[in-house]
């Protein structure tokens, strides 16, 4: 599958190509760069360097960063910038981003920032980066505890998705992927949540990774900047950001897509005392997220703070919490403003 998105910041197109092998195409779309340089995930790299060195070339420049979620920060935003300078990159250098949502975010916001901005190609390794984070131009950091708090809109050149590089990937990665495929579902498109229902998701894996590809193009190419429909794509995100940088200070942190999973039920709980659907889907959420075997409830007890970053939200505006909230099945609403009681019952209904 080919699909092709438009960039806000150049004239150039963005191109997301699914399908094995999809690395193949990266000599393509290399041509006409003075350098390719390779900023890899270590982890991932150690992982899939067997198959990767096949098609990416000998000799090639390779960076490899050893990063997590805790170091998704400026410091290795600087170190990856420091890299390309010591090994001469110019304006017409292309990075090459191996790795997860983690690497791809960090690694797309040095490109954005080098030399006021270079091409890269996200080579996306996880499931969630696959069917989502590599896809769409949003790159950025943490900034202390705050999710993504810095950043940039700047579109790879190409992302090129490879299925097979999931073999390697733990099976608790391959759940927290499906948690955002499950968001898209929710607000797009039902036909995801019916394959959910339908089938084992093994099977589909690729599948559900091309829907979810689709829908997120289709957005992005409508609303680049996410001034409207795109803010559809943070449904889960408000409460699940929160539960995420508070479990990041535990001993056990919960991947991205497992605090995601947990916000999806807390929102569509928030959504039903709003009235904006029906009870049933609350069930239907949980069913689905609990057949996959995600979390659907936090054992952070501590409402004010997570209060407290619902309020200082990056998607806020002007002191109002705005919320994306699903509707049915396939259809959400966003931009909605929600009573503090639902919320603070929302959060009740997922802490207790
Ligand atoms: N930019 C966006 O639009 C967007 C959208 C969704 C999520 N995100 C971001 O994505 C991040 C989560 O991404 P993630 O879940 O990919 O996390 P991640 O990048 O930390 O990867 C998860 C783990 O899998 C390992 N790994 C990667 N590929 C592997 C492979 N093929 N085999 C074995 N191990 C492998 C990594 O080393 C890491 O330990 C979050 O920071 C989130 O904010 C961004
Ligand atoms: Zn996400």
């Amino acid at each position: 599958m080919k699909l092709s998105l438009s960039s806000p910041q150049s004239d150039i197109k963005s191109m997301v190509v699914i399908e094995p092998e999809a690395i193949k195409l990266l000599p393509d779309y290399s041509r006409g760069h003075t350098k390719l340089i390779v900023v890899a995930d270590k982890n991932a790299y150690s992982h899939l360097h067997d198959y990767l060195d096949q098609y990416v070339a000998a000799g090639k420049d390779l960076i490899e960063l050893e990063i997590s979620e805790k170091a998704k920060d400026l410091k290795t935003v600087e170190a990856v910038l420091r890299e390309l300078k010591a090994r001469g990159c110019d304006r017409k250098s292309l990075v090459v981003a191996i790795g997860g949502g983690v690497l791809c975010d960090a690694v797309g916001y040095a490109a954005s920032s080098y030399m006021r901005g270079i091409q890269w190609i996200a080579i996306p390794t996880t499931l969630i980066a696959q069917a989502d984070a590599a896809i769409g131009g949003k790159t950025g950091v943490n900034l202390e505890e705050y999710k993504n708090l810095i950043g940039a809109f700047w579109q790879p050149k190409a992302v090129l998705v490879d299925p097979n590089m999931l073999k390697t990937l733990p099976e608790r990665h391959i759940k927290a992927g499906l948690a955002e495929i499950v968001k898209m579902g929710f607000i797009d498109n039902k036909q995801i949540v019916e394959l959910f229902n339908s089938s084992e998701t093994n099977d589909v894996l690729t599948q559900l990774i091309e829907l979810s590809a689709e829908g997120k193009v289709s957005i992005v190419n409508d609303d680049p900047m996410e001034s409207g429909e795109r803010k559809l794509l943070n449904f889960g995100h408000t409460l699940g950001h929160a539960f995420e940088s508070l479990s990041l200070a535990t001993s056990e942190p919960l991947l991205h897509g497992e605090a995601i999973s947990i916000g999806m039920v807390a929102e569509t709980k928030l959504a039903e005392l709003e009235g904006v659907c029906a009870p049933e889907l609350t069930k239907t959420i949980q069913e689905i997220l609990t057949k996959i075997g995600l979390p659907t409830s936090s054992s952070s007890q501590d409402r004010d703070e997570i209060l407290k970053r619902v309020v200082l939200d990056k998607k806020n505006e002007g002191g109002k919490t705005l919320w994306t909230l699903p509707k049915e099945v396939g259809r959400g609403i966003y931009n909605h403003q929600a009573r503090e009681e639902n919320i603070i019952s929302a959060i009740d209904f997922v802490t207790k």
